[in-house]
């Protein structure tokens, strides 16, 4: 889902990415001369805002993803960027301030595994944030994606992220941020938006098979693509003219005891 070229990734979800990553930084509190670690950095949207804000020094990104991994060091000179997942973080524990991780939770093989490790590379007193889309409701593109798909295709439910991802809503990632240990826990809203110049804009990168939609899209005769496709436009009611789409994620933050 995810071994695909960084360019189709910014195109379909990292078009949100940005923005995101800037209301991020903004929760968890990051400050000047932190040392703060990105978690899951994909194409590295977030490191590139917390490089902008801390100096590429005192910033690090890990994804298992070899595309991503490239794109991130090629955006973030001078930043340490590790091929690896969040259940076996290659840092030393506590070394930095702030480890954050955006829409990467849900993606987790071992959730629990993956927050244990993010709370081992933190100081004490350091702290934890994440965020995940909220794709049952808030996240309009993939939302409306399903919804269309579903119309078309009862079997689709089954690849509905807002019904099979976990960690997407409050009280799922509250508990997952206690059940680490993490004090002082808090999940608040943070909505954003993207810009795209028509319909074909937001299509054309599903193509590639990005992330669960753009793989259930690949799974697709060319018919059905088709109607699917049809189906997505008349729900979101757009043109070819430019418009802008809404997307709220859910984010936790935990501070090391
Ligand atoms: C939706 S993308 C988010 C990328 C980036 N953080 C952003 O905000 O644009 C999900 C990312 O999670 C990564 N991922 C998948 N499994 C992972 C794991 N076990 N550990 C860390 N990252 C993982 C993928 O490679 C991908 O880069």
């Amino acid at each position: 889902m995810f071994v695909v070229p960084a360019d189709a990734y910014d195109r379909y979800v990292g078009r949100y990415s940005p923005a995101l990553a800037h209301e991020l930084v903004r929760y968890a509190g990051v400050n000047a001369g932190d040392r703060a670690l990105d978690v899951g950095c994909g194409p590295g949207a977030l490191t590139v805002a917390l490089v902008g804000m801390l100096g590429a020094e005192h910033v690090a990104a890990a994804d298992p993803s070899e595309p991503f991994v490239a794109a991130c060091r090629q955006r973030n000179p001078g930043v340490r960027v590790e091929l690896a997942p969040a259940e076996a973080l290659p840092f030393a524990d506590g070394e930095f301030d702030h480890v954050l991780s955006q829409l990467v939770v849900n993606f987790l093989t071992d959730a629990a595994a993956g927050v244990a490790e993010m709370r081992r590379v933190a100081r004490p007193g350091g702290v934890i944030t994440a965020c995940t889309w909220d794709y049952a409701e808030g996240m309009t593109l993939i939302r409306t994606f399903f919804d269309a798909a579903i119309a078309l295709d009862p079997g689709a439910i089954e690849h509905d992220e807002g019904r099979r991802m976990r960690y997407c809503q409050p009280d799922e990632l509250r508990d997952l941020w206690s059940a680490a240990g993490l004090s002082d826990v808090d999940v608040q809203p943070l909505t954003v938006r993207a810009t795209y110049e028509s319909f074909d804009d937001l299509w054309s990168p599903l193509e590639f098979g990005v992330g669960p939609a753009g793989a259930y899209l690949l799974s697709l005769d060319l018919a059905r693509r088709a109607a699917l496709r049809d189906e997505l436009r008349l729900r979101l009611g757009v043109s070819d003219a430019p418009f802008e789409l809404a997307a709220r994620a859910w984010a936790a933050t935990g501070r090391v005891p």
